[in-house]
């Protein structure tokens, strides 16, 4: 049943206009926006979502205007019903994600996404997550191509500890090696140079910043026409028919041409909506294949 029906009897019709239909079922838990207009009608949605899904244990609200953690991409939920303990286990394409969304970054609606970048591995490959959160990414790579080797590498304590609870929950461990610290001090302590098959960089927000450092990362000399990838992730404001991928793809190839002195070819393999955050605002990935020219 939708949300929206299961309140039709309850909710003014007004009121049903302001509410946010859309809402993440984490695990055994809820995440839902609620618009200011609705506080006082906070509970009374919190019940029919447990109408909904009776299994689930918690239902928490997170501000329509919440404030963002800039570093660790957290928001601030409240609990409206149920469980105050938002620790939970989340099942995708077969695996096992053990998360609390107050202290980590989690989303659910990534996991086509996920899945999406798995397939693209082949064997043997070496790859880089700069921003690996609980290992979601490295996780379903690993199931979908066991022979891989996936560095993965976040600053936040609370989602690296998750990542090796992830780990072994999956079995994954020689293939996700969970990395806590800045990517910057990492990859460098690590003598991560000119290594990687592939890079993850999923931080939209500030992806372009780290571009540098991806591209440095990769083996730029495999075999002629093969290159390697960065899956760089990116803001982009605009209309969904229009050039709503030139600015970024513009932006990323400036950042590798003047970092590189225009030494690398770059070719956008794929490109595509990750998902929409604001009317005309979006997440987007471009897959870049990149190689030395010769
Ligand atoms: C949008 S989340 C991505 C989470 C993950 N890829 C997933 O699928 O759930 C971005 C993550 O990058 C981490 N992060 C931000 N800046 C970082 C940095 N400089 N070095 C390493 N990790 C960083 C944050 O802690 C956060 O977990």
């Amino acid at each position: 049943m939708k949300l929206k029906d299961a309140l039709k009897d309850v909710l003014e019709d007004n009121e049903l206009r302001k509410l946010i239909k859309s809402y993440d079922l984490i695990g055994d838990i809820i995440l839902i926006r609620i618009h200011p207009d609705l506080e006082s009608k906070r509970e009374i949605i919190a019940e029919a979502l447990h109408k909904i899904y009776p299994r689930v244990r918690s239902v928490a609200a997170v501000p329509l205007y919440s404030y963002t953690d800039k570093l660790y991409r957290t928001r601030d939920l409240e609990v409206i019903w149920g469980d105050e303990n938002l620790e939970t286990t989340h099942k995708e394409s077969s695996c096992l994600f053990r998360v609390n969304p107050r202290y980590v970054f989690f989303s659910p609606r990534l996991s086509y996404e996920r899945m999406r970048i798995a397939r693209k591995v082949l064997k043997g490959e070496t790859i880089i997550n700069m921003f690996s959160g609980v290992g979601c990414f490295s996780i379903v790579i690993a199931k979908k191509q066991p022979r891989t080797r996936i560095y993965s590498i976040d600053v936040n304590p609370y989602a690296y500890e998750y990542m090796k609870q992830n780990v072994r929950l999956n079995k994954a461990e020689g293939k996700v090696i969970p990395i806590c610290g800045d990517v910057r001090e990492e990859l460098k302590k690590l003598d991560f140079e000119g290594v990687a098959d592939r890079v993850l960089m999923p931080l939209p927000e500030q992806a372009h910043s780290f571009l540098p450092l991806a591209a440095r990362a990769l083996n730029l000399d495999t075999t002629e026409g093969a290159g390697s990838v960065i899956h760089y992730y990116d803001v982009a404001i605009g209309r969904k028919d229009g050039d709503l991928f030139k600015k970024s793809s513009k932006r990323a190839e400036d950042i590798l041409a003047s970092t590189f002195e225009n030494s690398l070819r770059v070719e956008i393999e794929e490109q595509r909506i990750v998902r929409s955050v604001a009317p005309r605002k979006y997440h987007v990935v471009l897959d870049l294949r990149v190689e030395r020219m010769r």
